[in-house]
């Protein structure tokens, strides 16, 4: 159940560096691993930086909250360096996750490019208790070998595992789009499915493509984006739907594809 957002101070609990420039901090908060919903974001304080920093809920464990991030400027750095028990100023949950409205029998398929692989672990939990097993496919892009993460969390939860290598160092050749579009192949058009990404725009742009040719495919997508407030009031992170302009963090991220394309 998602309820407001609050300002909590938290410890870090961990750090761990999980590839060159990617990390997973961690830290306990009772308030947030209880009303966090796949797709929300909180918004971090990081010192000697002015604004907060957006990061989706990566995974919650117990009272565990999971963010995973990738070093891409300062705040990023000065983050990678905070130790346990360096206290933390977060705001969340924030913004609007995945709808969850998954029937028993669909397919479930993740896809991910790159670091937009983040908030779809703590999905894939979720998935994973209501899907039947065997339903649930993970398609996981990424540059090169070096910057896959993420694949044996997907493993455990009982996926389907699929890796692409934009220089084919791993996997499929490619982005993980032709992935997509191969297994879609295999399936009957009226095959009921829903498609959870998160990555860059060019590739639900790609997604929404292929997705169009089956009549029963629904598709959300989360979008990663600069934010300035993250509280829907500064409008730095408007993006334009079919009804009109919309705000990332407050009316997203997460959208349903037809609201976009
Ligand atoms: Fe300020 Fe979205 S970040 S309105």
């Amino acid at each position: 159940m998602k309820k407001t957002a609050r300002q909590l101070k938290v410890k870090v609990a961990g750090n761990e560096k999980v590839k060159e420039n990617i990390y997973r901090l961690s830290f306990r908060s009772d308030y947030l691993s209880k009303h966090s919903l796949p797709g929300n974001f909180i918004h971090i304080k990081i010192e000697n930086t002015v604004l907060r920093r957006p990061f989706s809920v990566h995974d919650i464990k117990g009272d565990k909250v999971y963010v995973l991030f990738k070093v891409r400027g300062k705040g990023t750095r000065f983050l990678s360096e905070y130790k346990r028990g360096r206290s933390l100023d977060v705001i969340g949950p924030l913004g609007r996750g995945f709808s969850l409205k998954v029937p028993g029998e669909s397919l479930n398929i993740i896809i991910a490019g790159g670091i937009g692989v983040a908030p779809l672990v703590f999905l894939a939990r979720k998935i994973g208790k209501r899907g039947q097993r065997g339903n649930n496919l993970a398609i996981l892009g990424f540059e090169n070998t070096g910057d896959i993460v993420c694949e044996e969390e997907f493993r455990r939860l009982a996926y389907k595992v699929y890796i692409s290598t934009e220089d084919g160092s791993r996997g499929e050749k490619g982005n993980s789009v032709g992935i997509l579009k191969r297994i879609l192949s295999g399936y009957p058009e009226e095959t009921f499915m829903r498609i959870y990404a998160c990555g860059p725009k060019d590739m639900f742009f790609e997604i929404n493509k292929t997705a169009k040719k089956f009549p029963n495919a629904e598709c959300e997508v989360s979008f990663e984006q600069f934010m300035g407030c993250g509280l829907g009031v500064c409008c730095a992170c408007v993006i334009e739907t079919k009804t009109g302009y919309r705000k990332i963090c407050r009316d997203g991220p997460v959208f349903d594809i037809k609201e976009i394309w």
